[in-house]
């Protein structure tokens, strides 16, 4: 029987996804596979908005100085060029396409808001809920399109290369993507999905950390899968964390953001007596960049031995607070804080991976017909540290370039399927045991969040090391000891991701951007000025970090 193929297999339906998906249905047919439904993503959840040139007092050299500085000598400045310039024509294609954004009522130009390290105000978005408002429009045009099937609920397991093959290769240089592996969630069914292009638009791996503003979805399934499939990894150990998400006493999957847009509005952070602190860490004092601020609460935590520290924007007009935030407003609410009235609690979570899989500036791995766009690649915009509002930016300008760039691919190269081994159900029928998952999984989360989080040392990354590796081990044994499952599918990929996270963050010997180490705490151009990458050799003892 001759089998379906695709021409363009998409994983993932945030913004990268759902972009790459509407452009790439012009020219072929696309499988749209995404882990829940259509709209679960980080997308779904960001607020500031995407940030970009508009007004004459601005400048597409201003936007790339800023997101330089913050990337800390480590970006690609094409990469930031390529997505800074073509920030209006995305902003433009998104309105054509029917995506709100908020405008100035008086003025009748787009609102614009201002965030950390940026010298201008340049965030277009739809109130505070940017990315609901995103996500709605895209999907609509997502699902009118005919040249478009959408797999909801559908998990990728593994990538398909050569390994996948009767007779396969010993080492994983020069391999081809043919698809994947995708487990229905709902029948407990695998099933062999052929492609003769894969994108993996699988978001970050938040949830490898024990406090994040991720969704549940964000377990770095993408990157664990590429790592495997023999793509080069890069930078992990550059993870920004989110100065100010809101506290409250029970952990979460995932914590509430308090928008960077709320201390560009004003708001103030202040220790639990009232009185700021920031004038003492940066010139730009509570607007300074991310890593900056996270890591000024942090240490003001941890001398004053509390657990949160305060955002305060209770000063202006109840008004004009409800107007600007009402989703913040709503939910603090429900957590029984009037932020017209009160204090917000805050503290710092994990927001955003900056490393990724590595790709070109068209989005291209080098695993041969696989490409990976938005938060799951390293593509060189964001260096060391992620601008704020520049990640939704990245993703859709990545999407369009690649769109064009995979066309080309899939018409000069004939892929052959041959060979292509269903599942093999080595996995026994031995059924999961919740609390073995949950030990694991935690244990790993609080290994990585304390051991590699906003400040590292020589000592904590040792023994992280030492004990990932065992962790790492077991997650791994478990998930081939078991009847597959989505818990046993997302441990083995947090374990990978967790274990290559310590990797890296022990191999680079100084700090810089969101990686801070007190034993190095200087930034080191001569020495360390690149980028850190490891690629599978297939023999996992073999692979070595190298810059
Ligand atoms: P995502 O939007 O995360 O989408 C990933 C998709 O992959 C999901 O659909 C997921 O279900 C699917 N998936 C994952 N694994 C699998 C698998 N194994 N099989 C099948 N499908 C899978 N950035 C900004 O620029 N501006 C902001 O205002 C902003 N605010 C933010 C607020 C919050 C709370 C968060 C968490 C992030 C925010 N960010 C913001 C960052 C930004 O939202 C993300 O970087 C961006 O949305 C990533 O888009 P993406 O398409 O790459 O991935
Ligand atoms: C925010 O609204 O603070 C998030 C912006 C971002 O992560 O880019």
């Amino acid at each position: 029987m001759k089998e379906n193929v695709y021409d363009y297999l998409v994983i993932g339906s945030g913004a990268a996804g759902l972009y790459f998906s509407i452009l790439a249905a012009d020219h072929g047919k696309v499988l749209l596979l995404t882990k829940n439904s259509l709209k679960e993503s980080n997308t779904y959840y960001a607020q500031g908005g995407i940030a970009s040139v508009d007004r004459d007092t601005d400048s597409f050299e201003e936007h790339i100085k800023d997101t330089l500085t913050a990337g800390d000598e480590l970006c690609n400045p094409k990469s930031v060029e390529m997505i800074v310039n073509e920030g209006p024509e995305i902003i433009h294609d998104l309105i054509r396409r029917g995506v709100k954004f908020t405008k100035d009522q008086n003025r009748g130009e787009y609102s614009l808001h201002r965030e950390g390290g940026h010298s201008k105000s340049r965030v277009f978005h739809f109130k505070d809920i940017t990315g609901r408002e995103l996500i709605r429009a895209l999907t609509k045009n997502v699902k009118e399109n005919k040249n478009i099937t959408i797999f909801e609920n559908t998990m990728c397991v593994d990538l398909l290369t050569e390994h996948q093959k009767i007779d396969p290769p010993s080492d994983y240089r020069n391999v081809t993507c043919y698809g994947v592996y995708a487990f229905n969630l709902k029948n407990k069914k695998i099933q062999k999905i052929l492609s003769r292009s894969t994108i993996l638009a699988t978001g970050g791996s938040g949830q490898v950390y024990l406090h994040t503003s991720n969704p549940a979805v964000a377990t770095g399934d993408g990157l664990a899968m590429a790592y495997r499939a023999g793509a080069t990894i890069s930078n992990l150990e550059f993870y920004q964390f989110h100065p100010t998400t809101l506290y409250t006493e029970k952990d979460k999957e995932s914590s509430f953001l308090i928008s960077e847009a709320v201390r560009g509005f004003g708001g103030e952070l202040k220790t639990k007596d009232g009185k700021k602190f920031m004038h003492r860490y940066h010139s730009l004092k509570s607007l300074a960049p991310r890593d900056i601020v996270a890591r000024a609460i942090d240490t003001e935590m941890k001398k004053r031995g509390e657990d949160h520290v305060y955002l305060d924007v209770s000063n202006f007009p109840a008004k004009k607070i409800i107007a600007s935030f009402p989703n913040i407003y709503h939910r603090c609410l429900e957590e029984g804080i009037d932020i017209t009235k009160e204090m917000i609690p805050v503290v710092p979570a994990a927001h955003y991976q900056c490393g990724g899989i590595e790709t070109d500036l068209h989005g291209k791995t080098d695993v041969k017909g696989l490409y990976a766009i938005g938060e799951v690649a390293q593509n060189g915009v964001h260096g060391a540290n992620r601008l704020a509002s520049n990640s939704l930016l990245d993703a859709l300008v990545f999407a369009k370039i690649s769109s064009v760039s995979v066309q080309k691919y899939i018409s000069k190269n004939m892929t052959d399927f041959t060979g292509i081994k269903e599942w093999e159900y080595y996995h026994t029928e031995r059924p999961l045991e919740k609390v073995v998952v949950s030990y694991l999984r935690n244990t790993i989360k609080r290994l990585v969040s304390e051991f590699v989080g906003i400040v590292r040392s020589d000592e904590r990354l040792k023994m992280a090391q030492k004990m990932i590796d065992l962790l790492a081990w077991q997650a791994r044994d478990y998930y081939m000891q078991t009847k597959l499952s989505k818990e046993t599918i997302e441990l083995r990929n947090i374990a990978d991701v967790a274990s290559l996270m310590v990797r890296f963050a022990s191999f680079r010997r100084e700090s810089r951007g969101l990686h801070y180490n007190i034993d190095h705490p200087h930034k080191d151009n001569e020495n360390w000025q690149k980028n850190t990458r490891i690629r599978s050799s297939g023999r996992r003892s073999k692979s070595e970090i190298s810059k």
